[in-house]
């Protein structure tokens, strides 16, 4: 590991998060320097592996690994029993061993999906994270959170299961459509609410040079700088509590209402980071509201949000009767009572169980 490399620590896994414009190119020596070998089982998607599919292959077989590809369909409904069932029939009919190490090359539905087929095929074997967006980046890739859907919800079928490794390779973020990379944005300007005041400092600063993607060409060194960032937030809070018995929770700022908007409109109008912006921008008029958090503060997060081409209010068409209704059964709820997690001042948030009905009904509502 060098001395610049994230480490997730959890006590009882421990392992490096590498972010760096070019990082793929090191994939074969890391693998080796983390003792990871055996048949190596690359899964991805359809877009991503269109882009660096062969490249990767070619990569990892020049350099003396035996590769085993599997290539799903883009998009959330790969996430699925079927799907799962697939790779399973795939790896065991292809002689899979506990040696063996998945590569997850993609958003976070590949990783999700891979994930929990490392995590359960033969009881569990390695897994490498390559996160190819930037949500997956700074998010879903960090943190050993691994599933699939079920027609009953999203992500109710699944296990903590570590990668070994998270290579996440800034660069690939050149292909990644527009919209999936304004996605993403949510998740970092997220991280710097929770926890970062300086990384949303530098999000207000650089709005402009991650407005497209020319521009983004030339910021790329700086997007490597911010994306660093705000990995270091997630690896923070999971090192700190690996299984969401406490802190983890904070990385939930936004989800409670995003969720809800998600499922409201059945995970097809909004991408994730889109209901995510919307449910920060609400959480921040409730904490507003109830005297925690100045109006000015939730304003410049406004700004940041809308800077970064985010929406901030709901869809005209969304039924905000039914968004409340979910949001009120969230699965974070415990005891009956929902673990807000609201702003206190940019970099930090605290969880609330004491919101009052009415004030998220007049929030939600107005
Ligand atoms: N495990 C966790 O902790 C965690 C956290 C957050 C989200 N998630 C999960 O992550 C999923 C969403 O992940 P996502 O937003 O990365 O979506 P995704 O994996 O569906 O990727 C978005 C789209 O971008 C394409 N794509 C990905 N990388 C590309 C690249 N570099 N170039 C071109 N196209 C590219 C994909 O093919 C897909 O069409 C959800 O299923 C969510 O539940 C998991």
């Amino acid at each position: 590991m060098s001395s610049s490399d994230l480490i997730v620590d959890t006590g009882t896994a421990r392992y490096p998060v590498i972010v760096e414009s070019g990082a793929r190119q090191e994939l074969p020596h890391l693998l080796k320097e983390y003792g990871l070998g055996g048949t190596l089982w690359l899964v991805s998607d359809s877009s991503v592996f269109a882009h660096y599919g062969a490249e990767i292959q070619a990569l990892l077989s020049q350099a003396g690994y035996t590769v085993q590809t599997y290539v799903v369909p883009s998009g959330e409904a790969s996430k699925s029993q079927e799907q799962l069932w697939q790779l399973y029939t795939w790896m065991i009919s292809s002689g899979v061993e506990r040696r063996d190490t998945v590569l997850a090359l993609g958003g976070g539905v590949v990783g999700d999906l891979a994930g929990f087929a490392a995590a359960s095929v033969l009881r569990g074997i390695a897994l490498v994270q390559l996160p190819t967006t930037l949500l997956a980046m700074v998010d879903a890739s960090v943190g050993g959170k691994t599933g699939i859907n079920h027609p009953l919800g999203k992500n109710l079928i699944g296990a903590f299961h570590q990668p070994r490794l998270v290579l996440a390779d800034t660069a690939m973020l050149q292909s990644l459509p527009g919209r999936e990379l304004r996605s993403g944005w949510a998740e970092v300007i997220k991280h710097g609410v929770i926890r970062d005041a300086e990384l949303f400092a530098m999000l207000e600063a650089h709005a402009a040079d991650f407005q497209q993607h020319a521009p983004f060409l030339q910021a790329a060194g700086l997007l490597t700088t911010v994306v660093q960032r705000a990995v270091a937030v997630k690896v923070a809070v999971v090192s700190a509590d690996e299984r969401e018995q406490g802190l983890r929770i904070i990385l939930n700022y936004g989800h409670t209402l995003g969720h809800a908007l998600e499922a409201t409109l059945g995970y097809a109008e909004l991408l994730h980071g889109e209901a995510v912006a919307i449910g920060m921008h609400a959480a921040a008029r409730i904490a507003v509201d109830m005297g925690i958090f100045a109006a000015a503060d939730a304003e410049r997060q406004r700004r940041l949000l809308e800077a970064y081409g985010l929406p901030t209010s709901f869809p005209t068409d969304v039924d905000r009767e039914q968004v409340l209704a979910l949001t009120l059964r969230d699965k974070k709820v415990q005891n009956r009572q929902i673990h807000w997690v609201l702003p206190v001042s940019i970099g930090t948030v605290s969880v609330r169980d004491d919101v009052p009905e009415a004030l998220v009904r007049s929030v939600l509502l107005h």
